[in-house]
């Protein structure tokens, strides 16, 4: 049974139809990858999935749960899908390992000893260990996306959602995020990763959807989408973004 399952989902802003019909499944441990040009709905999509939009109709079933139900508990909701903004949202004003353990010790309640000890292993796996007293100012972009991930991390989430992971970096980084989420895939933990990077997507899945105006049009692997698909805007994409 797949983990997430999104029906028919549709999302308008003052009545300007943004997402129209969205249809999409994500398989428990694999990188789901969303993409598409620029405004087809991708980031609208995955604010959605943690209710951070609030879809006009539709349904989104997480772990078998009504997400748009009456009874869904949000928070705890935010807690089981992690969220990587595409500027990475680090506390300025904290240090590095403050970053992550500050939902431990506000939302779950840890002790300090207790997040401190769970914030280092995090650290240590994304090899951040040497930076944990330097503020995010001090940090390169790179850095900074660790960071994000050990904070995002840290509270065991039951999934990873992306939002544009290599843009906010020097191109010849792209190659660098797919190792992190190389990471994540070795801790089968389910990802949904929103990139208009092909390089990058077929670095890290198979599985890509790709979204044109609103819906999911196509699905399949870049060389699928690239060779075989016979959507028209999905040959466009390809066609204009090839290198
Ligand atoms: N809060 C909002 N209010 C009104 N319109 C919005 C809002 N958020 C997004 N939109 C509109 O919805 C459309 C889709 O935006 P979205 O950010 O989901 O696109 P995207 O696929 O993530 O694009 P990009 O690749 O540029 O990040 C755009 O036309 C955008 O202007
Ligand atoms: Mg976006």
């Amino acid at each position: 049974m797949p983990i997430l399952e999104v029906k028919n989902l549709t999302k308008a802003f003052d009545g300007n139809a943004v997402l129209e019909g969205v249809d999409l499944s994500v398989e428990r441990g694999e990188t789901q990858v969303i993409m598409g040009a620029s405004g087809c709905g991708k980031t609208t999509l995955i604010r959605c999935l943690n209710l951070l939009e609030r879809p006009t109709s539709g349904q989104i079933v997480f772990r078998g749960e009504d997400v748009l139900g009456p009874q869904v508990d949000v928070r705890r909701l935010r807690s089981d899908i992690g969220f990587v903004f595409q500027n990475f949202a680090l506390y300025r004003h904290l240090n590095v390992l403050d970053n992550v353990t500050l939902a431990l010790r506000k939302l779950q309640r840890k002790s300090r000893v207790e997040a401190q000890a769970m914030a280092r292993e995090e650290l240590a796996y994304f090899d951040m260990a040497a930076h944990e007293k330097k503020f995010p100012a001090q940090l390169s972009g790179g850095q900074k996306q660790r960071v994000a991930l050990a904070r995002t991390l840290v509270m065991r989430p039951q999934m990873v959602i992306l939002d544009e992971p290599t843009s906010a970096l020097d191109p010849l980084m792209s190659q660098e995020v797919a190792l992190l989420i190389r990471k994540l895939q070795a801790r089968h933990i389910t990802t949904v990763c929103v990139t208009h990077d092909i390089a990058f997507a077929e670095r890290i899945s198979e599985r890509i959807a790709f979204m044109h105006a609103g819906k999911v049009v196509a699905q399949g692997s870049v060389a699928h989408l690239a060779n075989v698909s016979t959507d028209v805007n999905v040959m466009r994409f390809f066609a204009s973004h090839a290198s």
